[in-house]
Protein backbone atom coordinates (compact mmCIF):
# COMPACT_ATOMS: atom_id res chain seq x y z
CA UNK A 1 0.00 0.00 0.00
CA UNK A 2 1.29 3.33 -0.85
CA UNK A 3 1.55 5.44 2.12
CA UNK A 4 0.48 9.17 1.89
CA UNK A 5 3.22 11.65 2.06
CA UNK A 6 3.92 14.62 4.54
CA UNK A 7 5.63 17.38 5.17
CA UNK A 8 5.22 19.83 7.87
CA UNK A 9 7.38 22.85 9.05
CA UNK A 10 7.67 25.15 12.26
CA UNK A 11 9.78 28.17 12.60
CA UNK A 12 13.14 28.28 14.59
CA UNK A 13 11.63 29.48 17.64
CA UNK A 14 14.40 28.09 20.37
CA UNK A 15 13.26 25.65 22.95
CA UNK A 16 9.92 24.57 22.53
CA UNK A 17 7.28 24.73 25.68
CA UNK A 18 5.08 21.55 26.59
CA UNK A 19 1.94 23.39 24.29
CA UNK A 20 3.88 22.00 20.98
CA UNK A 21 4.61 19.24 22.83
CA UNK A 22 0.94 18.03 21.27
CA UNK A 23 1.81 18.93 18.11
CA UNK A 24 5.19 17.00 18.14
CA UNK A 25 3.80 13.93 19.80
CA UNK A 26 1.13 14.03 16.91
CA UNK A 27 3.83 14.21 14.18
CA UNK A 28 5.78 10.88 16.26
CA UNK A 29 2.43 8.87 15.93
CA UNK A 30 2.20 10.16 11.81
CA UNK A 31 5.38 8.67 11.26
CA UNK A 32 4.51 5.20 10.97
CA UNK A 33 1.46 5.64 9.04
CA UNK A 34 2.94 8.31 6.50
CA UNK A 35 6.29 9.30 4.59
CA UNK A 36 6.85 12.01 6.73
CA UNK A 37 8.83 15.24 5.88
CA UNK A 38 9.81 17.31 8.53
CA UNK A 39 11.92 20.59 8.75
CA UNK A 40 12.38 24.04 11.14
CA UNK A 41 11.31 26.70 8.34
CA UNK A 42 14.36 28.95 8.90
CA UNK A 43 13.41 30.99 5.79
CA UNK A 44 10.08 31.67 7.36
CA UNK A 45 11.86 33.07 10.47
CA UNK A 46 13.37 35.42 8.16
CA UNK A 47 9.92 36.66 6.92
CA UNK A 48 9.67 38.56 10.16
CA UNK A 49 12.66 38.36 11.49
CA UNK A 50 15.36 39.26 8.93
CA UNK A 51 16.97 41.98 10.76
CA UNK A 52 18.21 40.27 14.52
CA UNK A 53 19.36 36.50 12.64
CA UNK A 54 21.73 36.51 16.00
CA UNK A 55 19.83 33.64 17.37
CA UNK A 56 18.54 31.76 14.55
CA UNK A 57 21.09 29.36 14.01
CA UNK A 58 20.79 28.77 17.91
CA UNK A 59 17.30 28.48 17.97
CA UNK A 60 17.01 26.16 14.98
CA UNK A 61 19.66 23.65 16.62
CA UNK A 62 17.85 23.85 20.18
CA UNK A 63 13.74 23.13 17.91
CA UNK A 64 15.90 20.24 16.17
CA UNK A 65 17.23 18.45 19.70
CA UNK A 66 13.72 18.87 21.06
CA UNK A 67 12.00 16.93 17.88
CA UNK A 68 14.45 14.41 18.47
CA UNK A 69 14.15 14.10 22.16
CA UNK A 70 10.46 13.39 22.27
CA UNK A 71 10.57 10.92 19.92
CA UNK A 72 10.46 12.24 15.92
CA UNK A 73 12.98 9.68 14.40
CA UNK A 74 15.56 10.16 11.58
CA UNK A 75 15.40 6.37 10.44
CA UNK A 76 11.40 6.68 9.84
CA UNK A 77 11.00 10.27 9.17
CA UNK A 78 12.92 12.71 6.72
CA UNK A 79 14.54 15.56 9.03
CA UNK A 80 16.17 18.51 7.54
CA UNK A 81 16.48 22.21 7.93
CA UNK A 82 14.30 24.22 5.11
CA UNK A 83 17.62 26.32 4.19
CA UNK A 84 19.53 23.16 3.28
CA UNK A 85 17.32 22.12 0.39
CA UNK A 86 17.56 24.63 -2.09
CA UNK A 87 14.95 23.21 -4.11
CA UNK A 88 12.19 24.94 -1.97
CA UNK A 89 13.51 28.20 -3.02
CA UNK A 90 13.62 27.50 -6.70
CA UNK A 91 10.04 26.24 -6.23
CA UNK A 92 9.02 29.38 -4.77
CA UNK A 93 10.13 31.45 -7.11
CA UNK A 94 8.61 29.69 -9.75
CA UNK A 95 5.36 29.19 -8.23
CA UNK A 96 5.81 33.21 -7.66
CA UNK A 97 5.50 33.63 -11.39
CA UNK A 98 2.15 32.31 -11.19
CA UNK A 99 1.04 33.41 -8.15
CA UNK A 100 -1.33 36.54 -8.39
CA UNK A 101 -0.43 39.51 -5.90
CA UNK A 102 -4.10 39.56 -4.95
CA UNK A 103 -4.48 36.19 -3.05
CA UNK A 104 -1.78 37.34 -1.24
CA UNK A 105 -2.81 41.00 -0.45
CA UNK A 106 -5.90 39.75 0.79
CA UNK A 107 -4.45 36.65 2.85
CA UNK A 108 -6.37 37.19 6.20
CA UNK A 109 -3.07 36.08 8.06
CA UNK A 110 -0.89 38.73 5.81
CA UNK A 111 -3.75 41.82 6.86
CA UNK A 112 -3.75 40.41 10.36
CA UNK A 113 0.31 40.28 11.43
CA UNK A 114 1.02 43.51 8.86
CA UNK A 115 -1.09 45.27 11.76
CA UNK A 116 0.25 43.49 14.84
CA UNK A 117 3.75 43.60 13.79
CA UNK A 118 4.12 46.55 12.36
CA UNK A 119 4.82 48.61 14.80
CA UNK A 120 8.71 48.53 15.49
CA UNK A 121 9.06 45.74 13.03
CA UNK A 122 9.23 46.71 8.86
CA UNK A 123 7.54 44.42 7.31
CA UNK A 124 6.03 45.43 4.24
CA UNK A 125 8.53 43.13 2.28
CA UNK A 126 7.96 41.08 -0.77
CA UNK A 127 9.74 38.25 1.17
CA UNK A 128 6.52 38.69 3.82
CA UNK A 129 4.12 38.92 1.06
CA UNK A 130 5.10 35.83 0.10
CA UNK A 131 5.34 33.99 2.72
CA UNK A 132 2.39 31.18 1.79
CA UNK A 133 4.05 30.89 -1.42
CA UNK A 134 7.36 29.68 0.23
CA UNK A 135 4.75 27.46 2.70
CA UNK A 136 3.48 26.09 -1.09
CA UNK A 137 7.04 25.14 -2.03
CA UNK A 138 8.13 23.77 0.96
CA UNK A 139 4.94 21.49 0.57
CA UNK A 140 4.32 21.11 -3.40
CA UNK A 141 8.64 20.64 -3.90
CA UNK A 142 7.69 16.67 -2.23
CA UNK A 143 4.06 16.52 -3.65
CA UNK A 144 3.32 16.09 -0.33
CA UNK A 145 -0.48 15.43 -0.08
CA UNK A 146 -1.20 15.86 3.51
CA UNK A 147 0.26 18.97 5.78
CA UNK A 148 -0.86 18.44 9.63
CA UNK A 149 -0.92 22.17 10.99
CA UNK A 150 -2.95 23.85 13.24
CA UNK A 151 -6.26 25.54 12.79
CA UNK A 152 -4.02 28.78 12.11
CA UNK A 153 -2.78 27.69 9.34
CA UNK A 154 -5.91 27.07 6.98
CA UNK A 155 -5.48 29.97 5.16
CA UNK A 156 -2.46 29.50 3.84
CA UNK A 157 -3.11 25.66 3.03
CA UNK A 158 -6.10 27.02 1.11
CA UNK A 159 -3.85 29.17 -1.17
CA UNK A 160 -1.64 26.57 -1.63
CA UNK A 161 -3.93 24.05 -3.05
CA UNK A 162 -5.18 27.77 -5.61
CA UNK A 163 -1.97 27.86 -6.19
CA UNK A 164 -1.87 24.32 -7.39
CA UNK A 165 -4.97 24.28 -9.23
CA UNK A 166 -3.76 27.62 -11.73
CA UNK A 167 -0.08 25.72 -11.98
CA UNK A 168 -1.36 22.39 -13.05
CA UNK A 169 -4.22 24.12 -15.13
CA UNK A 170 -1.72 26.58 -17.02
CA UNK A 171 0.55 24.19 -17.80
CA UNK A 172 -2.21 21.28 -18.48
CA UNK A 173 -0.60 18.88 -16.41
CA UNK A 174 -1.16 17.01 -13.03
CA UNK A 175 2.28 17.87 -11.66
CA UNK A 176 1.16 18.43 -8.39
CA UNK A 177 -1.89 16.92 -6.02
CA UNK A 178 -3.76 19.24 -3.97
CA UNK A 179 -2.37 19.39 -0.21
CA UNK A 180 -5.11 18.37 2.31
CA UNK A 181 -4.77 19.76 6.18
CA UNK A 182 -4.54 17.43 9.03
CA UNK A 183 -6.30 18.99 12.39
CA UNK A 184 -5.49 17.31 15.48
CA UNK A 185 -7.62 17.07 17.78
CA UNK A 186 -5.09 18.84 19.82
CA UNK A 187 -6.16 20.58 23.30
CA UNK A 188 -4.19 23.44 23.64
CA UNK A 189 -2.65 24.11 27.55
CA UNK A 190 -2.97 27.80 28.87
CA UNK A 191 -0.04 29.16 30.12
CA UNK A 192 0.31 28.66 34.12
CA UNK A 193 -1.27 32.09 33.95
CA UNK A 194 -3.93 30.92 32.30
CA UNK A 195 -3.28 33.19 29.29
CA UNK A 196 -2.37 31.55 25.60
CA UNK A 197 1.20 30.11 26.23
CA UNK A 198 4.03 31.88 25.06
CA UNK A 199 7.43 32.73 25.84
CA UNK A 200 7.06 36.57 25.43
CA UNK A 201 4.36 35.90 28.42
CA UNK A 202 6.59 34.44 30.69
CA UNK A 203 4.17 31.92 31.58
CA UNK A 204 5.09 29.06 29.63
CA UNK A 205 6.84 25.75 30.64
CA UNK A 206 9.52 24.18 28.18
CA UNK A 207 9.82 21.00 27.16
CA UNK A 208 13.56 20.97 29.03
CA UNK A 209 13.81 22.36 32.00
CA UNK A 210 15.14 21.01 35.63
CA UNK A 211 12.88 18.93 37.55
CA UNK A 212 12.70 22.74 40.45
CA UNK A 213 11.85 24.93 36.94
CA UNK A 214 9.13 22.50 36.46
CA UNK A 215 8.24 22.69 40.43
CA UNK A 216 8.31 26.47 40.04
CA UNK A 217 6.42 26.52 37.42
CA UNK A 218 3.39 24.56 38.69
CA UNK A 219 3.53 25.76 42.04
CA UNK A 220 2.52 29.42 40.11
CA UNK A 221 -0.36 27.94 38.23
CA UNK A 222 -3.44 29.96 38.77
CA UNK A 223 -6.66 27.72 40.43
CA UNK A 224 -9.65 28.78 41.35
CA UNK A 225 -9.72 32.63 42.69
CA UNK A 226 -12.66 32.35 44.84
CA UNK A 227 -10.93 29.74 47.02
CA UNK A 228 -9.24 31.27 49.33
CA UNK A 229 -8.52 29.22 52.66
CA UNK A 230 -7.66 25.56 52.29
CA UNK A 231 -11.44 25.09 53.53
CA UNK A 232 -13.35 26.60 50.92
CA UNK A 233 -14.79 24.41 48.57
CA UNK A 234 -12.74 24.83 44.74
CA UNK A 235 -14.36 24.97 41.46
CA UNK A 236 -11.75 22.86 38.95
CA UNK A 237 -13.48 24.09 36.17
CA UNK A 238 -12.25 27.39 36.23
CA UNK A 239 -8.19 25.65 37.14
CA UNK A 240 -5.31 25.54 35.46
CA UNK A 241 -4.00 22.60 37.42
CA UNK A 242 -7.03 20.73 36.28
CA UNK A 243 -6.76 21.23 32.68
CA UNK A 244 -3.05 19.59 32.93
CA UNK A 245 -4.36 17.08 35.10
CA UNK A 246 -6.49 16.37 32.37
CA UNK A 247 -3.38 15.74 30.25
CA UNK A 248 -0.67 14.21 32.73
CA UNK A 249 -3.07 13.00 35.43
CA UNK A 250 -5.74 11.34 33.75
CA UNK A 251 -6.45 8.37 36.05
CA UNK A 252 -6.50 10.71 39.26
CA UNK A 253 -8.91 13.29 37.35
CA UNK A 254 -12.14 12.11 39.38
CA UNK A 255 -10.65 11.62 42.67
CA UNK A 256 -9.03 15.31 42.44
CA UNK A 257 -12.61 16.71 41.09
CA UNK A 258 -14.20 15.16 43.75
CA UNK A 259 -11.44 16.27 46.26
CA UNK A 260 -11.40 19.83 44.74
CA UNK A 261 -15.54 20.27 45.24
CA UNK A 262 -15.27 19.37 48.76
CA UNK A 263 -11.85 20.93 50.15
CA UNK A 264 -10.56 17.47 50.60
CA UNK A 265 -7.27 18.31 49.28
CA UNK A 266 -5.42 21.76 49.16
CA UNK A 267 -3.91 23.09 45.54
CA UNK A 268 -0.32 23.13 46.94
CA UNK A 269 -0.99 19.44 47.24
CA UNK A 270 -2.42 18.95 44.10
CA UNK A 271 0.04 21.06 42.45
CA UNK A 272 2.85 18.95 44.07
CA UNK A 273 0.69 15.71 42.49
CA UNK A 274 0.89 16.94 39.35
CA UNK A 275 4.30 18.52 39.11
CA UNK A 276 5.51 14.92 39.76
CA UNK A 277 3.00 13.36 37.08
CA UNK A 278 4.66 15.78 34.85
CA UNK A 279 8.38 14.48 35.86
CA UNK A 280 7.33 10.87 35.25
CA UNK A 281 5.99 11.78 31.41
CA UNK A 282 9.14 14.31 31.05
CA UNK A 283 12.26 13.09 32.41
CA UNK A 284 12.74 10.35 29.81
CA UNK A 285 12.73 13.50 27.45
CA UNK A 286 15.03 15.28 29.26
CA UNK A 287 17.47 11.89 29.63
CA UNK A 288 17.55 12.09 25.31
CA UNK A 289 17.49 15.69 25.34
CA UNK A 290 20.85 15.75 27.92
CA UNK A 291 22.36 13.23 25.59
CA UNK A 292 21.54 14.96 22.13
CA UNK A 293 23.20 17.83 23.56
CA UNK A 294 26.09 15.99 24.70
CA UNK A 295 26.70 14.65 21.22
CA UNK A 296 26.06 17.95 18.32
CA UNK A 297 27.71 15.60 15.59
CA UNK A 298 24.94 12.89 15.75
CA UNK A 299 22.34 15.81 15.31
CA UNK A 300 24.36 17.34 12.65
CA UNK A 301 24.58 13.73 10.87
CA UNK A 302 20.78 14.04 10.85
CA UNK A 303 20.31 16.90 9.08
CA UNK A 304 22.81 16.12 7.00
CA UNK A 305 21.64 12.97 5.66
CA UNK A 306 17.83 14.65 5.70
CA UNK A 307 18.82 17.38 3.56
CA UNK A 308 20.45 14.84 0.65
CA UNK A 309 17.18 12.61 1.47
CA UNK A 310 14.94 15.49 0.97
CA UNK A 311 17.08 17.07 -2.11
CA UNK A 312 16.85 13.44 -4.03
CA UNK A 313 12.98 13.79 -3.89
CA UNK A 314 12.72 17.44 -4.14
CA UNK A 315 14.78 17.10 -7.60
CA UNK A 316 12.51 14.61 -9.13
CA UNK A 317 10.00 17.14 -8.47
CA UNK A 318 11.72 20.03 -9.71
CA UNK A 319 12.76 18.33 -13.25
CA UNK A 320 9.17 17.68 -13.82
CA UNK A 321 8.24 21.52 -12.83
CA UNK A 322 11.09 22.65 -15.16
CA UNK A 323 10.00 20.33 -17.82
CA UNK A 324 6.45 21.16 -17.95
CA UNK A 325 7.42 25.03 -17.80
CA UNK A 326 9.65 24.51 -20.40
CA UNK A 327 12.89 25.58 -18.99
CA UNK A 328 14.92 22.72 -20.09
N1 LIG B 1 3.56 28.64 8.50
C1 LIG B 1 3.78 27.54 9.39
C2 LIG B 1 3.58 28.00 10.84
O1 LIG B 1 3.82 29.14 11.15
C3 LIG B 1 5.15 26.96 9.24
C4 LIG B 1 5.33 26.34 7.89
C5 LIG B 1 6.14 26.76 6.88
C6 LIG B 1 4.66 25.17 7.42
N2 LIG B 1 6.03 25.93 5.82
C7 LIG B 1 5.14 24.95 6.11
C8 LIG B 1 3.71 24.30 7.99
C9 LIG B 1 4.64 23.91 5.34
C10 LIG B 1 3.24 23.26 7.22
C11 LIG B 1 3.70 23.06 5.91
O2 LIG B 1 3.21 27.20 11.66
Amino acid sequence: MAKGRIFSGMRPTGKLHIGHMSVITNWVRLQEEYQCFFAPVDWHALTTGYEDTSMLQENTMDMLMDWLAVGLDPEKSTIFIQSHVKEHAELNLLLSMTTPLSWLERCPTYKEQLQQLGEGRDIRTYGFLGYPVLMAADILVYRADTVPVGEDQLPHLELSREIVRRFNYIYQQEVFPEPQPKLAKISMLPGVDKRKMSKSYNNDIAITLTAEDLWERVRNMVTDPQRIRKTDPGDPEVCVVHTYNKIYNIDEVPERVEQCKTAGIGCFQCKRALADKMIEVLEPIWERRAQLEQNPGYVHEVIAAGAQKARKEAGETLDIVREVMKLK
